[in-house]
């Protein structure tokens, strides 16, 4: 589909219709190596790939990026300790509404996804659609064959304070990393989870990593506080 430059920017999260138009005519944007001075002229949006300010952006639909996560970062929109993960994403992603795929802890690292697509934060935080997540865990006891029975066959909840009742839940997979390393994998997200299973067969995390959410890992050469773009969410489901 072919659309007007200023109208791109404006998609992408570049601000106010007029001021990406303003982008355009100041010859801050560059496409297929050309300073473009018209903001109405029209390019095939479809793998278009544009320069702002000296940076690159691929133009995308509906965003998706990969976040390796550092601790100290609260995953929520409204943060009341630290700073917020949006804040490690640059302003255009914000702009257009990224928002964290489930959430980490702030004292949790690793692999965060964020999106702005509605649906696809739905459908890869839905357990009905068995997209796995893999924890590592440092304990802070010892682990042992009965913890990772109990983990696997199912464990119960107390719920955090103030709400009633308990539940139970399982792991799909749980396997000694070493005597304090647990490695756990969840198809759901909830509260606090990994700490409150954990704590349900005796042990305590210390502390908690997320390598990998689906097919997705953490690039090695992506540093703590780094993110990518996700190319396709087709990526998460490796396909
Ligand atoms: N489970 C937790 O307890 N914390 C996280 O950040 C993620 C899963």
């Amino acid at each position: 589909m072919k659309q007007k430059l200023s109208q791109i920017l404006f998609s992408q999260g570049f601000g106010t219709r007029r001021l990406c138009a303003g982008l355009v005519w100041h010859g801050e944007v560059i496409v297929n190596g050309e300073v473009v001075e018209e903001p109405d002229t029209p390019f095939e949006t479809e793998g278009l790939r544009f320069t702002v300010n000296g940076q690159e952006w691929p133009v995308f639909d509906k965003a998706l990026v990969l976040l390796n996560k550092p601790a100290g970062y609260e995953c929520s929109q409204k943060p009341k300790h630290h700073p917020s993960v949006l804040s490690l994403l640059p302003a255009p992603l914000r702009e257009r509404g990224v928002q964290p795929i489930g959430r980490l802890d702030e004292d949790t690292t690793g692999l965060l996804l964020l999106t702005d697509d509605g649906t696809l934060i739905h459908k890869l935080t839905s357990p009905k659609h068995h997209v796995p997540k893999v924890y590592e865990a440092r304990c802070k006891h010892p682990l042992t064959a009965e913890m990772i029975e109990r983990l696997k066959t199912g464990v119960e909840l107390r719920e955090p304070e103030g709400k009633p009742g308990s539940e139970v839940t399982h792991a799909e997979g749980a396997e000694i990393v070493d005597e304090t390393l647990l490695r756990l994998t969840l198809i759901e997200g909830k509260y606090h989870q990994v700490k409150r299973m954990v704590a349900a067969v005796g042990n305590r995390v210390e502390s908690l990593h997320r390598p990998q959410f689906g097919a997705l890992t953490i690039p090695a050469d992506l540093k703590p506080g780094e993110w990518r773009w996700v190319n396709s969410p087709a990526e998460v489901w490796g396909e």
